[in-house]
């Protein structure tokens, strides 16, 4: 069934008033130039999660989250289907809410309302969700480019370009005019990242970001963030169970199992950790060829 755009645009207005709403705060004062925000200027915003409850039909789910993740890090969350990975993303940008606990972002509480002492947060962020998310009635481009041009936050001429540009970060060069129904999963997925990199986020969050791609093109995406980080500064948190991945962009890792943050580590450490939680979840993502 064919969407229209403004009808397709509605329906996910909310959702992405969520996301967007760091970007907003920034825009108007700036000085009238190509840009009304300077999107070259990131930096990294801390996470601080504090045992962070939820449950669902009286199942707990997130069963007491401690963690803490450092500005300008980059971060995976890894562990088995169903553990709660997804609903913690959901969590930090506020799309889900806890029945106890708090996250604080750029050392602010994201759900305890404080009255007057309350601080606009004024960091930029975007999630690339597990599901990509795309506007089916809209081409590549404007997926890409769609808030940038919904909040004016450049001139029309800068928009196209900053769409080609995350577009040629992800492989997908030349694709502007594509429409989503004619994109695979992987192409998908591809399209989403360059929609969140196209604000240049402060934090930028990715649920299973390879989980469609092919090892080449996942591998291409590594080496992306990785070269997101030389001329970015921002946070960058990675929900995956592909733990290849998350040990070669991470600088540390948690792993999550059951609801509950089992070990937080460098790569190295994770690799060696004596967790047997751990240990079984690298012995089956890693043990190769049967009878070797
Ligand atoms: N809105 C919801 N209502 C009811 N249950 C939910 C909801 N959101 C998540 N859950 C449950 O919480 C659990 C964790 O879900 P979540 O999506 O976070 O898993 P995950 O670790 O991301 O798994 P996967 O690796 O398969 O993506 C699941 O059992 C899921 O059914
Ligand atoms: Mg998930």
């Amino acid at each position: 069934m064919l969407i229209k755009p403004v009808k397709d645009f509605k329906k996910y207005e909310g959702l992405f008033n969520k996301l967007m709403h760091g970007l907003t705060a920034s825009i108007f004062h700036a000085d009238e130039c190509e840009c009304r925000i300077d999107l070259s200027a990131t930096r990294g915003v801390g996470i601080r999660i504090e045992n962070l409850i939820k449950s669902y039909n009286e199942v707990q789910v997130l069963k007491g989250i401690n963690l803490e993740i450092l500005p300008g890090e980059t971060f995976a969350i890894i562990g088995p289907s169903g553990t709660g990975k997804s609903l913690l993303l959901k969590h930090i940008v506020k799309l889900e809410t806890p029945d106890s606990g708090e996250i604080y972002i750029d050392g602010h509480p994201v759900f305890q309302s404080s009255g007057n002492n309350q601080k606009k947060n004024d960091y930029r962020f975007s999630m690339v969700f597990q599901s990509s998310a795309l506007f089916n009635s809209l081409t590549v481009g404007e997926n890409v480019g769609l808030w940038l041009r919904e909040k004016r936050v450049c001139k029309e001429q800068k928009i196209r370009e900053i769409i080609r540009e995350k577009l040629s970060m992800v492989g997908l060069e030349g694709k502007e005019g594509m429409k989503v129904s004619e994109l695979s999963g992987g192409m998908k997925k591809r399209v989403a990242i360059a929609r969140s990199l196209a604000m240049n986020p402060d934090l930028i969050l990715y649920d299973e970001p390879t989980a469609e791609l092919d090892p080449v093109t996942s591998d291409e995406l590594a080496n992306t963030i990785l070269s997101l980080k030389q001329t970015t500064r921002n946070t960058t948190v990675i929900v995956t169970h592909d733990l290849n991945f998350a040990l070669y962009v991470s600088d540390r890792i948690a792993m999550i199992n059951d609801g509950q943050i089992v070990e937080v580590g460098s790569p190295v450490q994770i690799k060696a950790s004596q967790n047997p939680v751990v240990k079984r979840f690298i012995y089956t993502t890693t043990k190769g060829i049967k009878g070797e």
